[in-house]
């Protein structure tokens, strides 16, 4: 199996004693003992159904093991509290997904970890602020919600030299637009929630890694008790046969809608990986097969634009969260951004006139006639 699409379908798929063509939904909390607790004891610790979504992510990712969670912030947290005890440090950048910045600021404080924040596009920055404790490096790329792209082999590359591990957030390129872990990344972690599920209908999480990461965040998810349910684990291995697919045409469309957009008189800066004036696009071209399906854009001059244009879309709908089969459309500000201050906002460069777009699978004519007819003031 070498293609993406056939691992998509196929990887990870278990064959039952019924000959089942789909992994069954073993929708149980335990198994008999002692024939079968050799292998399952208690759906917390491991079950089939979990397993099998499992087994399909880790060929995806090309990581040795990998564990599924209840969600994004539960495959985050467990990751990081198995790399980082008190005492310990963590580098990473402003603009991540405001839930993992609140954690980053608020959290691992309370718990003696030390953060600091920069700008990981200078990697004498990251150097600078590398101290004998720091432990780890987490990031994502493209960034949330300004698609900026970090260059994923020299980040690893500056913290295997300081004895710190590499943890990409890989939620908005998934596997099918890049693999962190070939290029010396050592855990990937996931909202499932967004493109892996696909149909905005599961929360779920994912870490992928090494043999050796993998048993110790499996310590934190079944003490912490961050582990999915079967059904949850299904609909994730369901949603990510058509990964391939739907990825692809997130690609097109993420394309057609920032090249449209750019050339809207209304619009100011478009902000897509996959555009010729975009800053690293040159590095977006050499680390990603494609730009994926997020495509930022700043309107007019201030927080009241973007909320005007924001209310005037129909077949985009305003709602916070992305990844799925519909195009959605948030305004940082008002939703993954809300808590963190105006102040922390501006310092990381995140404008309050910026809607953030979830490119979905529509045909991409009719998701563009909604943003020109919105952006010029046009009623539905
Ligand atoms: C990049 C990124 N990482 C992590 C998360 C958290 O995931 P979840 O909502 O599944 O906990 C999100 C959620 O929006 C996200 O956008």
């Amino acid at each position: 199996m070498s293609g993406n699409s056939t691992v998509c379908v196929h990887a990870g798929e278990r064959k039952d004693a019924t000959g089942s063509l789909v992994t069954p939904i073993y929708q149980t909390s335990t198994f008999y003992y002692p024939e079968w607790q050799k292998e399952y004891v208690y759906t917390r610790l491991s079950n089939p159904t979990i397993e099998a979504a499992e087994s399909k992510l880790a060929a995806l990712e090309g990581g040795d093991g990998c564990l599924v969670f209840s969600s994004g912030m539960a495959a985050i947290t467990a990751t990081l509290l198995s790399v980082l005890e008190k005492g310990d440090h963590l580098v990473s950048i402003p603009d991540l997904y405001g839930g993992t910045r609140v954690l980053l600021d608020k959290e691992l404080p309370r718990h003696g970890i030390g953060v600091s924040l920069v700008d990981c596009e200078d990697s004498s920055a990251i150097e600078d602020a590398l101290t004998e404790e720091t432990r780890a490096i987490l990031i994502e790329t493209p960034t949330n919600p300004l698609l900026r792209v970090l260059d994923m082999k020299k980040i690893a590359e500056v913290a295997h030299r300081n004895s710190a591990i590499l943890v990409v957030d890989n939620t908005f390129a998934t596997p099918i637009n890049q693999r962190p872990l070939e290029l010396g990344a050592d855990v990937v972690v996931h909202s499932a929630s967004k493109y892996l599920n696909g149909h905005s209908d599961v929360v779920a999480g994912f870490a992928v890694s090494s043999e050796e990461w993998i048993e110790s965040i499996e310590q934190r998810r079944r003490l912490f008790g961050g582990s999915t349910d079967p059904l949850a684990a299904f609909l994730i291995a369901r949603g990510m046969k058509t990964l391939d697919l739907r990825m692809k045409v997130h690609n097109e469309n993420g394309m057609a809608v920032a090249e449209a957009l750019e050339d809207m008189k209304q619009v100011g800066k478009v902000h897509y990986p996959g555009l010729r004036s975009f800053g690293q696009h040159a590095l977006a071209k050499r680390q990603m097969e494609g730009f994926g399906g997020m495509v930022s854009f700043e309107v007019g001059r201030a927080a009241k634009d973007a909320r005007q244009v924001s209310r005037r879309f129909d077949l985009i709908k305003l709602a916070s969260s992305l990844g799925g089969v519909e195009s959605l459309a948030s305004l940082p500000l008002e939703t993954s951004h809300k808590y963190i201050s105006a102040k922390e906002r501006r310092e990381s460069g995140i404008p309050d006139n910026l809607i953030r777009l979830s490119i979905g699978i529509e045909n991409s004519e009719d998701i563009i006639e909604d943003l020109e007819r919105a952006i010029s003031g046009g009623k539905r």
